[in-house]
């Protein structure tokens, strides 16, 4: 069945007097991913920082509109509570560098205070690094530490860290762009298998990357969603001019 896991409504953001996001709608549905693809200085990563209520703690940091997870009004939520159920993973791989691979997977677990015992703590790591196509290749390296690893391993282990929380959504910010060809293809073969229990927000402005892994694409031009809909119908017959211009390759 689907049912709605993000909505976002009449959406605005400011730094300042400065119009980021300009009347955003957009609705990313369960065990789908939706890409959300524009040039540079769009305002994606403000929208993605919208939905987890970090655009707020920056000084001149303003929003209006609603948006709401599983129907809940995220500006209502208390944020920490939020946070835990919105997965976020970023364009350059973060783990704790300090942590074992094992320490990053459940760090969520530590930072929050959620208590649970070793066999459950070894069930959640073991689980999310399968979940991240990793556990291979870590599984015998859990206590080494996560800053070992490759980057697109690296990449992964972030990944695993985000699903062991059980998120209702995972959202990732160019989450390859700092990767090389073959750990980028291993992390769209990974969203494309987490498809199966994960809802995906990914933001890129690889056109080529939105076309292999979403079934929805919102183009973001200048704050605007300019248009919105599945991934194959917008690439084949695009209905806005700016849309096309894009994917064409004409700016971005
Ligand atoms: N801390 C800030 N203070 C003021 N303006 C900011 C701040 N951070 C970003 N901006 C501005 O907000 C706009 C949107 O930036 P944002 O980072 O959301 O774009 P983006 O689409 O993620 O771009 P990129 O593809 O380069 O990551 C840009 O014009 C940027 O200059
Ligand atoms: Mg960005």
């Amino acid at each position: 069945m689907e049912s709605t896991i993000l909505r976002v409504e009449g959406f605005s953001a400011f730094f300042g007097a400065h119009q980021i996001l300009k009347e955003v709608n957009l609705s990313t549905s369960n065990n789908l991913v939706t890409a959300l693809m524009g040039p540079s200085g769009c305002g994606k990563t403000t929208l993605i920082r919208c939905i987890n209520r970090m655009h707020e703690l920056i000084p001149g940091g303003k929003v209006s509109g609603n948006i709401f997870l599983k129907e809940k009004n995220v500006y209502e939520m208390e944020p920490i509570i939020l946070r835990r159920q919105i997965g976020m993973v970023f364009q350059k791989p973060n783990p704790f560098p300090t942590m074992s691979i094992y320490d990053n997977v459940i760090a969520g677990y530590k930072l929050n205070g959620i208590k649970r015992s070793k066999s459950d703590m070894d069930s959640i790591v073991e689980e999310s690094l399968k979940n991240a196509a990793l556990w291979n290749e870590v599984k015998d390296a859990l206590h080494r530490k996560g800053t070992f690893l490759s980057g697109g391993q690296q990449q992964r282990l972030c990944i695993a860290r985000a699903l062991a929380m059980n998120p209702e959504i995972l959202l990732l910010d160019e989450p390859t762009s700092a990767l090389d060809p073959r750990s980028t293809a291993q992390i769209e073969e990974l969203i494309v298998e987490l498809k199966k229990t994960t809802t995906m927000l990914l933001v890129t402005h690889n056109i080529a990357q939105a076309a292999r892994v979403s079934d929805y694409t919102a183009f973001i031009y200048l704050g605007e969603i300019i248009e919105f809909g599945p991934t194959d119908k917008m690439f084949t017959v695009p209905k806005d001019k700016r849309t096309e211009e894009y994917l064409t390759g004409k700016f971005g």
